[in-house]
């Protein structure tokens, strides 16, 4: 049988996102509700190695729901990549008299507890926190909602100005290998074309169709590029070849960088951390470790670690049907 798990410590690692917040507090919360102890870990793993651990209770969590980023920092740690790092890290939990670790962070963030359970029996829960909604077992990482929003907000007020001067833009977006906030936001933004890793457009087509919307009135267009875009080129690259076999377009770039990342997480994202706290919490109290907790069809539900790693999300191909018609 498992040791009976007495003291959960909680840390955010990897690329910060909003809602991270909301699961701390959920998380420190629901151990709290169970009278089990609580330890907050700063900057990820690198405060898992230099034992830079806080303890927590209900009233250390007031005020944060509502507010960006996370107190407790992140980082993405190269030493917890070392054996030795991640010794000193066991070590420190060992010290501290901690049974169980939850871990928000993407999928390096995973990858890292779960090497470090394989390595020492150590019992890890992992809690989806990305932007990027690029995990497998989970129809929503926390803050893919808020970022979506953020960006939309954004391609509005960018419309604004493309409209008024005639112009084309290529706004870029974040997603490093994946396409879900472009492709979520050029439809609800109504951008032209979307241009995502998942789909290779090609430059010839992209010229072409953005001639056909000339011809049938548009006189301002705007086309989101993901991040990760395989098209060949980058964004400011895609300016210069539209510049160049294009005519009449007044062209311009618009990076959104990391304000997508940032700003109070979305009712949604609030509700979702708050859920995948207690999830993640009371299945360890269960006896049930080294999961993810996710939303699969409205329901909380636990992934291994292993499946969520090693799984690529698809993009929703009836979202490219949509994003086609409705540019036509
Ligand atoms: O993984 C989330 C993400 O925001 C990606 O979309 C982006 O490519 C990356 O993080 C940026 O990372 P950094 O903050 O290290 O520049």
């Amino acid at each position: 049988m498992s040791k009976a798990i007495k003291k959960i410590a909680v840390l955010t690692s990897g690329g910060d996102s909003p809602g991270m917040n909301a699961a701390i507090r959920s998380v420190v919360r629901t151990c709290a509700y169970h009278n089990v102890d609580c330890v907050g870990v700063y900057r990820g793993y690198e405060g898992l190695i230099e034992g830079d651990f806080k303890n927590m209770d209900a009233r250390s969590v007031k005020g944060i729901i509502n507010k960006g980023g996370t107190i407790l920092k992140s980082a993405r740690s190269k030493e917890f990549r070392t054996k030795e790092g991640r010794q000193k890290a066991h070590e420190n939990l060992q010290k501290a008299g901690i049974d169980g670790l939850v871990v928000v962070g993407g999928d390096g963030s995973f990858t890292g507890a779960l090497i470090f359970n394989q390595e020492f029996g150590f019992p890890v829960m992992g809690i989806p926190g990305t932007i990027d909604n690029d995990i497998v077992g989970t129809s929503h990482t926390l803050g893919f909602d808020t970022a979506l929003n953020t960006v939309v907000d954004a391609i509005d007020k960018i419309r604004d100005t493309a409209s008024s001067h005639n112009r084309l833009f290529f706004i870029e977006v974040m997603g490093r290998d994946v396409g879900h906030i472009a492709l979520n936001t050029g439809i609800a933004g109504g951008a032209e074309e979307i241009l995502i890793p998942e789909e290779d457009l090609g430059l010839e087509r992209l010229v072409e169709s953005l001639n056909k919307s000339r011809k049938t009135g548009k006189t301002s267009s705007i086309v989101i590029v993901a991040e990760g875009d395989k098209i060949g080129k980058n964004i400011f690259e895609l300016k210069e070849y539209v510049d160049e076999n294009m005519e009449g377009y007044d062209v311009r770039v618009s990076v959104l960088g990391h304000m997508q990342r940032g700003g109070a997480p979305s009712c949604f994202d609030r509700v979702l951390a708050s859920r995948m706290g207690v999830k993640a919490v009371e299945s360890m109290l269960n006896g049930e470790t080294n999961y993810m907790v996710g939303l699969i069809n409205s329901k909380m539900e636990l992934t291994p670690l292993d499946n969520a790693i090693k799984g690529k999300t698809k993009i929703n191909l009836e979202l490219l049907r949509v994003s086609d018609i409705m540019s036509t």
